[in-house]
């Protein structure tokens, strides 16, 4: 049996991902740089600075900033964002989510928050869920963002576990390689064609009850 689950926020505790998307589409927008659906993929899960340099790549952009209007413009993308999730409330927590959390606390698991984000803290607390999380691993701490595994292993060992004794729970291509990387096992929350169809991945988390996880561990 698993000890341990090791959630990523944005995308799967609620729906800030479509909010980090928004906020990228108004700074590219603003640079004459289109950012659709389809290359948001590969944005998910990726740090701000790291997601910066892709949609300047992207745009053949990548050599016309200084160093200090980069770290502007990665600025102005989080303070439109950090704008944009004000209101985010319990109410916006993803259907079945907080269902989870209650149940793998009374099976005396352990969970951890593994999200490239620095705004994590805040939005679980938004939510009112900080106290669900025995650990929030600090994305300013570790070395490699996703797709590396650091902040899973960090998740991991914030809760006293190896990561091979632990579920990862992403909706991002990045993320689901670093739950791989980490050797914990991997559940998606989005497409199978976009997350691959060697994983399990569910539509809706309503679907991720620990009935489900336990299921999914079994069959690994
Ligand atoms: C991830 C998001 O959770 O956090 C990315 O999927 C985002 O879209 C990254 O870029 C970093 O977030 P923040 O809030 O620190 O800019
Ligand atoms: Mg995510």
């Amino acid at each position: 049996m698993f000890k341990a689950v090791l959630f990523d926020l944005d995308g799967v505790i609620t729906d800030t991902a479509e909010y980090h998307f928004l906020a990228w589409k108004k700074l590219g927008d603003e640079l004459g740089i289109s950012i659709d659906r389809e290359f948001n993929e590969q944005l998910k899960g990726v740090s701000r600075t790291e997601s910066l340099q892709r949609i300047l790549a992207s745009g053949g952009r990548e050599h016309d900033f200084s160093a200090e209007e980069f770290d502007d413009l990665a600025k102005r993308k989080n303070d439109n964002y950090v704008e944009m999730i004000q209101d985010v409330s319990s109410n916006d927590v993803y259907p079945g989510i907080l269902e989870l959390l209650e149940e793998l606390k009374e099976h005396g698991l352990k969970i951890a928050l593994a999200s490239a984000s620095k705004n994590g803290p805040l939005l679980l607390d938004k939510m009112t869920l900080t106290d669900y999380f025995d650990v929030i691993a600090d994305p300013a701490k570790v070395a490699e963002g996703k797709p590396a595994p650091d902040i899973f292993l960090a998740a991991a060992a914030g809760v006293g576990v190896n990561a091979d004794e632990a579920i990862g729970i992403e909706d991002a291509q990045a993320g689901i390689q670093a739950i791989k990387a980490a050797g914990a096992l991997p559940i998606g929350v989005g497409e199978s064609d976009v997350l691959g169809n060697d994983i399990s991945v569910v539509k809706d988390t309503s679907e991720l009850t620990l009935d489900y996880l336990k299921k999914v561990w079994n069959k690994r």
